[in-house]
């Protein structure tokens, strides 16, 4: 899959180095050819050595492992490669690749080139939320700088949140991703999947019973299509398609945010089952029995409309906005309806009537809408379904 490309991984200095060898034989097995460099801070935690050992390749260290070589050795090396892997991807790289330093290898590296570059942030959730590094993540962003995780989860300094690295499988096909020559090459795409949890209080919420099998389809078609997709999920039953951009997310309000900030995209799809309404009530503490047998009641609120607020954005609305419609009746006058109200380009419209077994089931039938018409597809596999819209996304963007 990666075989004849020439990968240089840059390994930043974060105790997910480790999982950076890890990725070398991940990328291998694929085929491809990886050059590690380490910065002085990496190889406080992995050694030149192993890295090398791992990659066959010799391991770079500084700007002066290169004077021997060809003048401007520096800038071969980046240009040779057919991508960049910064992983991991630490604050302090991050904010000078953000400002164009270059004081070592590894930041020289980078600013010496035109390749395209991928990085795979690892550090502290609190590092990670600071407004110094969602500054820089933007601007590097608006550089054309990919990016793949951090993940939610436990931290090696002990704390939970985002920050994680994404696991080196998440970075290979994130790399075999930037690196695919499908129709959707060069595309972003930005799908939402899987239900809301709205709270009531700290341990109950309402939910819904979608599995996100069938967003988690889309996004493994539309990144084998070659799209760099940013994949938004909320608690799914099913896991997250590989090579995406994950983003984790719990409630609708949590969701709109992630959309949000992953825009801009040249299509967006909302494959999510989001919850209209959210808990106005919900409890700080847990609600408890006062014994008197009295009943809590339940306040609402209405959740913003993600589809409908991207579909009508005056600035920047992505080129194609799907729509999915989950109805138990009336399918297509609703579903209809329901394109003009929120102003999306086509519908996906099922019928997920608990006979039908669609709703967490792995088959789909299908209306597709736009402002033509409708074609029902036949009933068909969730993976079939998602090959086929992708494939008319990648006609619609072509
Ligand atoms: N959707 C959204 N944000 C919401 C609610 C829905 O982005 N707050 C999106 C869904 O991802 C889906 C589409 O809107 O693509 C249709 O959702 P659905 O729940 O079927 O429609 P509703 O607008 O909630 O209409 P109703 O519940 O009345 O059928």
């Amino acid at each position: 899959m990666l075989a004849g490309k020439r990968i240089l991984l840059i390994i930043g200095g974060g105790i997910a180095a480790y999982k950076a060898l890890e990725l070398i034989r991940e990328l291998k097995r694929r085929g491809a050819t990886v050059v590690p460099v380490l910065t002085r801070a990496a190889e406080q935690f992995v050694t030149p050595l192993s890295a090398s050992a791992l990659a066959g390749e010799k391991a770079y260290r500084d700007l002066f492992d290169l004077t021997d070589e060809a003048e401007m050795g520096h800038i071969q090396l980046s240009r040779s490669a057919d991508l960049i892997v910064v992983a991991p991807a630490t604050a302090d790289l991050m904010a000078k690749m953000a400002n164009g330093l270059a004081g070592d290898l590894a930041s020289t590296l980078l600013l010496a080139t035109d390749t395209r570059v991928l990085i795979a942030p690892a550090m502290n959730v609190r590092m990670w939320q600071h407004p110094a590094t969602q500054r820089n993540l933007a601007r590097l962003a608006a550089d054309g700088v990919e990016t793949v995780g951090p993940d939610n989860g436990d931290m090696a300094c002990g704390e939970y949140g985002p920050g994680r690295m994404a696991e080196p499988v998440a970075i290979a096909g994130a790399v075999e991703a930037a690196l695919a020559d499908g129709p959707l090459a060069g595309r972003h795409v930005l799908v939402t999947s899987g239900p809301t949890h709205e709270p009531i209080d700290p341990v109950r919420y309402i939910a819904n019973r979608s599995s996100g099998a069938q967003g988690s389809a889309l996004g493994r078609a539309l990144v084998a299509l070659g799209a760099r997709v940013t994949f938004i999920s909320g608690p799914a039953s099913v896991p997250p398609p590989e090579g995406v951009t994950l983003v984790r997310v719990e409630t609708a309000a949590e969701m709109l945010a992630a959309v949000e900030a992953a825009l801009p995209a040249d299509a967006a799809v909302f494959a999510a089952a989001v919850a209209d309404w959210r808990v106005a009530n919900a409890a700080g503490n847990k609600i408890k029995k006062d014994g008197s047998g009295a009943l809590p009641s339940l306040d609402f609120a209405e959740n913003a409309d993600i589809l409908a607020r991207v579909s009508q954005m005056a600035l920047g609305r992505p080129r194609l906005v799907v729509g999915f419609a989950a109805e138990t009746d009336n399918l297509l006058a609703h579903a209809q309806a329901k394109r003009k109200r929120k102003g999306c380009d086509w519908i996906v419209a099922n019928d997920v009537s608990p006979e039908t077994g669609i709703m967490g089931g792995s088959e789909n039938a299908v209306t597709l809408i736009d402002a033509n018409g409708a074609e029902s597809w036949p009933r068909m596999d969730k993976d079939m379904v998602a090959r086929r819209l992708a494939a008319r996304i990648a006609e619609a963007l072509a």
